[in-house]
């Protein structure tokens, strides 16, 4: 199966993430365009949308996954940022290294388990290591077993743990692959890559 990914610029981009956050409705933390744009704003990023034909009429096809990664830098200015590299610093290298942040992302329900996830994974990985990054860094919770299950397929290895005080299940999970070029040439997927406006 080749996987068709669309590559969005910082607007657009915004705006089809924020309507596909609301359209698919069971994303934990929906975004708006604003909120998404602004801290995309002056710093690298990647968003790609993968889209898939519909089962009832296959000669149309419709955003079915996303994901979002971004530039996370040793010293930021965004509060939320600055947290996440504190937290991140102990288990991770910022001086003199590009790491790069994978943000949000998700499949609709009923495109799951069809490879989406993992054909925008290593896209991104691609042109992340063509862009000079040298690791990519996720979070995620202990509750999102999908999360969490696909994660470990895509050989992300867990580098934090961060314990909830009153629910483990809340617990946080740090996770991130170093972009060798070993991480390349071990992809499966095919795709092909279109730029919207
Ligand atoms: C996690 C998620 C993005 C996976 O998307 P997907 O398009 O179904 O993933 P893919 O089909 O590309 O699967 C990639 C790999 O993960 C594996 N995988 C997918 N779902 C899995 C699951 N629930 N448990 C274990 N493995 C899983 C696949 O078998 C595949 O492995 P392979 O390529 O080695 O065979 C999707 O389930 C989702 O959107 N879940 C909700 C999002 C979420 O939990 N968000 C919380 C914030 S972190």
């Amino acid at each position: 199966m080749e996987y068709l990914i669309k590559q969005y610029p910082l607007e657009t981009g915004a705006l089809e993430i924020q309507y596909i956050e609301e359209f698919f409705g069971e994303f934990p933390r929906k975004k708006t365009a604003h909120e998404i744009a602004k801290r995309l704003q002056g710093r690298e990023y990647l968003i790609l949308i993968a889209e898939a034909p519909l089962p009832d009429d296959p000669g149309m096809v419709a955003p079915v996954s996303f994901k979002v990664v971004h530039e996370l830098r040793e010293f930021e200015d965004d509060p939320r940022l600055q947290d996440l590299v504190s937290r991140l610093r102990d288990s991770i290298k910022f001086e003199g290294r590009n790491v790069l942040y994978s943000w949000i992302g998700g499949t609709r329900r009923d495109w799951r388990g069809q490879g989406h996830f993992r054909a925008l994974t290593e896209e991104t990985e691609a042109w992340a290591h063509t862009s000079g990054f040298h690791e990519v860094v996720v979070k995620t919770k202990n509750r999102f077993y999908d999360m969490r299950g696909t994660l470990d397929q895509l050989e992300f290895n867990v580098i934090k743990y961060e314990v909830h005080p009153t629910d483990n299940r809340e617990s946080k999970v740090y996770l991130s692959k170093q972009l060798t070029s070993d991480v390349l040439n071990a992809h499966t997927s095919t795709r092909t890559v279109v730029y919207a406006d």
